[in-house]
């Protein structure tokens, strides 16, 4: 059985003080959860008041985003090394967010994903297709395509130390979940994926996360099907009580 993987994304949002305040609510709410990780990942200026906030708990911080170099003269990023020396554990690398409003490709994705597991994170490389594509039905060939080009790239050793996310473009933010069924699907589809480029074996352990539009009241539905390994939170991570309830699925 893989373990399950609760994570919050919290985009664009909280201040330090708010930081702290969503720790003192949160970390009480989730004391006794050791059926799964769990991660936050704020916003950069926030990770250092989160890591230490947390400190203690069985709650990891994440990056959001991180540069493909280690350093260098690359105004407005971040590296890998930076976010492990404040304390990161994972990394959210190619949310749909970075791809589409910040052009992101999977080339970058897939640089993105080495820098990450050279400075020792774990990174969590999203993939999703967007409303277009389902329509048209070309959701495997983008999911695949995606897969190839990203982690498709890595080597088995590496491929065995990163998470993935499938993020429906047409789910994130829009109060639209997938069904659990379509998710499985598609979480079956890049588990395939990853027993073609690599092994039954690397497939099978492998852990994917669901993400868009989670909330307390779907958690459940989706966790019950055996294909989904977690979840990628965005809007309902933002509210301690909401996302100890998701945490706390079981
Ligand atoms: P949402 O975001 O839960 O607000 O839909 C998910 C995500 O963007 O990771």
């Amino acid at each position: 059985m893989r373990r399950r993987v609760i994570a919050g994304n919290w985009k664009m949002y909280k201040t330090l003080a708010e930081t702290r305040a969503f720790f003192s609510a949160f970390l009480p709410l989730v004391s006794n959860a050791k059926h799964c990780d769990i991660a936050v990942a704020p916003p950069f200026t926030a990770l250092s008041t989160a890591v230490e906030a947390a400190k203690g708990s069985s709650v990891a911080i994440a990056g959001q985003n991180v540069s493909w170099s280690k350093e260098g003269a690359f105004t407005g990023e971040v590296s890998a090394p930076m976010l492990a020396e404040v304390g990161c554990r994972y990394v959210i690398i190619g949310h749909s967010e970075r791809r589409q409003v910040f052009r992101e490709t999977d080339d970058n994705v897939a640089k993105k994903t080495l820098m990450a597991l050279s400075s020792g994170l774990t990174p969590i490389v999203c993939l999703g297709e967007t409303q277009e594509e389902r329509d048209a039905g070309l959701a495997e060939e983008v999911l695949s395509r995606q897969f190839t080009g990203g982690p498709g790239a890595l080597t088995a050793e590496e491929f065995s130390r990163i998470l993935i996310a499938y993020e429906p473009v047409w789910a994130i933010g829009t109060g639209r979940t997938a069904t659990p069924e379509i998710a499985a699907e598609a979480h079956s589809l890049l588990r395939r994926c990853a027993g073609e480029n690599f092994s039954v074996h690397l497939a099978s352990a492998l852990r994917i996360l669901y993400g868009g539009s989670v909330k307390p009241d779907n958690i459940q539905g989706l966790m019950a099907q055996e294909e989904l390994d977690g979840a990628l939170v965005g809007g309902a991570s933002l509210d301690a009580k909401s996302f100890a309830a998701i945490v706390n699925f079981v």
